[in-house]
């Protein structure tokens, strides 16, 4: 049995689409097969970052009920030599499909919602997947909520920012909960000196304090990470990078995970 993992946030920019792409191609590395998709509809990231702007169908084809799922995933494993593990599904950048997806209305997103849990049959219990993971927008977008509806595991990508706190929290009250979706929050973008040994354990227990979950990780804000432009997979171009290590552990600790 594959897992549906949603990877999400309160405000933007705390890294989840760097967390989602690089625990999919980790997971793709442990041998997993894995399926990335990009459902951030109002900002789409993942065409430009794996460099794939002319696909024939998107993710938004998917969910209008255009075309089956099987037309938009692109195969790119071999780029990290993981032949037949790694494809995407990618959301149109374009205006006019940004415009298109945010004008959508009730009725249409719980059409999608109910195109998105079948991909549990169609491509967890049918393609033997193992993994799809979403990369989504921040906030309560509805693409986000049915992107949580549809996960088994929920991350929450959060930095030490105060609103961003306080926004996690009370989203982890009044939205996971809700749904009774197993969560777990990653703290991205942590001083250096607090994600080493010695603060970790009091990171840990803020999280259990102000959140209610366990602590998946903590990654450290390295000035490597906006070096690199968004233009490379990292775990992939630098496997000796601390960053590549705390994601093989995030990694291994979701696939342990019972859900
Ligand atoms: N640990 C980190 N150290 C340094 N920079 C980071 C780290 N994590 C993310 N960033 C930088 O923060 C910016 C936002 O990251 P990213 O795009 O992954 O966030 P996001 O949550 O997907 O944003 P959005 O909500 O806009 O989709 C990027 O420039 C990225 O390089
Ligand atoms: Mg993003």
């Amino acid at each position: 049995m594959g897992k549906i993992v949603a990877v999400h946030s309160y405000k933007g920019g705390t890294g989840k689409t760097l967390i989602s792409t690089n625990l999919a191609v980790t997971l793709a590395k442990f041998g997993r097969k894995v399926c990335l998709m990009d459902l951030d509809f109002r900002a789409p990231s993942l065409s430009t970052l794996l460099n794939l702007n002319n696909a024939e169908y998107w993710l938004n084809d998917y969910l209008n009920g255009v075309c089956e799922i099987d037309k938009v995933l692109i195969d790119i494993g071999n780029r990290i030599g993981c032949q037949n593990r790694f494809f995407v599904g990618l959301a149109n950048p374009s205006v006019e499909a940004i415009r298109d997806m945010s004008s959508k209305d009730r009725k249409w997103e719980m059409r999608a919602l109910g195109r998105l849990l079948s991909l549990r049959d169609s491509l967890l219990n049918a393609k033997s997947f193992d993994y799809i993971i979403f990369d989504t927008s921040p906030g309560l977008q509805y693409s986000s909520i049915n992107a949580i509806v549809a996960a088994d595991l929920v991350v929450v990508a959060t930095t030490l920012d105060n609103s961003d706190v306080e926004g996690t929290r009370r989203m982890l009250q009044d939205l996971y909960d809700l749904f009774e979706k197993k969560t777990e929050i990653v703290l991205n973008k942590v001083m250096y000196s607090d994600a080493l040994m010695s603060g970790r354990d009091k990171l840990q227990s803020m999280v259990k304090n102000v959140y209610g979950v366990p602590l998946l990780g903590v990654i450290p804000c390295f000035c490597d990470v906006p070096r690199a432009e968004g233009k490379i997979i990292f775990v992939h171009e630098k496997p000796e990078h601390p960053f590549t290590r705390i994601l093989g552990d995030v990694a291994a600790r979701i696939d342990k995970l019972q859900v």
